[in-house]
């Protein structure tokens, strides 16, 4: 398969195009590096600069490409951010993704995994949280997820697509190349080992009075890899039967308890990590945890790194060797998918017809 990989230099977006490599895909990423980096992509990818906006752009990519199918994991996804700012959530996540959907139909590619999100759940009434479930976002974000989910449908009932949305919550985790690099961070994980490396005094734990056994939040959390290989396993199954949209959570089903998350941080880096108790925050359900039965029976997913010291001892490793994150870490050149094929300059740009290549 040749693979376009939208949003494919952020932390979800490069490790899944490691995944498909490894498999033996050709890859393209096109990404406008608002919060991705080129250093994520491995060198065997081309990776286009463009916004997913411009679908004319996007045409030319995938004609020139001769591309088969798209994973898109580009986003806006600061939920924060989304609540001051709900129009940039609705141009970038919904206008962006529609042009993306008007390209696959001009130039004929109609096979499309869409990294989605369980905030289109909102507060759910039961966990693990069903696809079935009700779906009521309570943040632009997620709404904004939910909204490009029904343009999808409607693509692959009108235009013959073979659709898949994965809705996940918190991946963590990272491969020996790439890991998480976010500014600002968000994330428990990343944040604890901000602390655990000195560049931080404490991590805060947002109330202990909940109804779970330690009194904190419980949450799923999902390896990058295992995140990967789902997403492959989605595109191959793309390839098969009618013309359909499916929605497919990809949970742990039993999550871990933000008390839990930060011992094991303790545990594995060898360091205190200081943590403070403040108050609750409003809109934080006690429990949210996500059953990926139907991933499980129709793709055969199976997670295999996601139990919780791995996904931590990966991260605290990634950070290690990557202090400064991209850019200012140690190069890994030496990586089997850095070597250059011989006649491809890893970083190619395409330009936008009429456009100068350095766009
Ligand atoms: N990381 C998580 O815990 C998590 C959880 C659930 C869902 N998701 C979803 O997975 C996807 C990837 O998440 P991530 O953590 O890798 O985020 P990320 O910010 O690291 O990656 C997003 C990538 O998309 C690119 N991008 C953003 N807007 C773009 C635009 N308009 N045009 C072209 N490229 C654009 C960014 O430069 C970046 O490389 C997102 O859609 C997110 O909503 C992530």
């Amino acid at each position: 398969m040749r693979i376009l990989v939208v949003g494919g230099a952020g932390f979800v977006g490069s490790t899944s195009v490691e995944t498909f490599l490894e498999a033996g895909h050709d890859v393209v990423v096109y990404d406008d590096l608002s919060s991705g980096h080129a250093a994520a992509v491995v060198r065997l990818a081309r990776l286009v600069r463009g916004q997913i906006e411009d679908q004319g752009h996007l045409e030319h990519v995938m004609r020139e490409e001769r591309i088969d199918a798209v994973l898109d994991c580009a986003a806006k996804s600061l939920v924060g951010e989304s609540m001051i700012d709900p129009g940039l959530y609705y141009r970038k996540n919904v206008g962006g993704g529609v042009a993306l959907l008007e390209a696959m139909r001009v130039t004929g590619v109609n096979r499309l995994v869409f990294s989605s999100t369980a905030a289109v759940y909102g507060e759910p009434r039961r966990v693990p949280i069903a696809e079935s479930d009700r779906t009521e976002p309570i943040n632009p974000y997620g709404a904004s997820k939910l909204a490009f989910e029904g343009a999808m449908r409607w693509f692959a009932a009108s235009h013959d697509f073979q659709a898949i949305s994965l809705r996940y919550f918190n991946v963590a985790g990272a491969t020996e190349r790439n890991g998480e690099d976010h500014e600002p961070e968000t994330h428990l994980m990343p944040l604890m080992l901000r602390v655990a490396a000195g560049e931080a005094t404490h991590v805060q734990i947002f109330g202990q009075d909940y109804p779970t056994p330690d009194g904190t939040c419980i949450r799923d959390f999902i390896h990058v890899r295992d995140l990967a290989a789902a997403h492959l396993r989605a595109l191959e199954v793309t390839g098969e039967g009618d013309p359909s949209f499916e929605v497919y959570n990809l949970g742990s089903a039993a999550g871990f308890s933000v008390r839990e998350v930060v011992e094991a941080a303790r545990k594995v880096t060898g360091r205190a990590i200081p943590a403070r108790v403040v108050k609750r925050r409003t809109g934080d359900p006690p429990v949210l945890v996500a059953s990926s039965r139907r991933a499980r029976l129709a793709l055969g997913w199976h997670p295999e790194h996601s139990k919780l010291e791995q996904m931590l001892a990966d991260a605290w490793s990634w950070k290690l060797t990557h202090p400064n994150g991209y850019g200012r870490g140690p190069r890994t050149d030496g990586a089997a998918l850095d070597r250059q094929p011989s006649d491809a300059r890893g970083d190619r740009q395409i330009s936008r017809p009429g456009a100068p290549a350095s766009v």
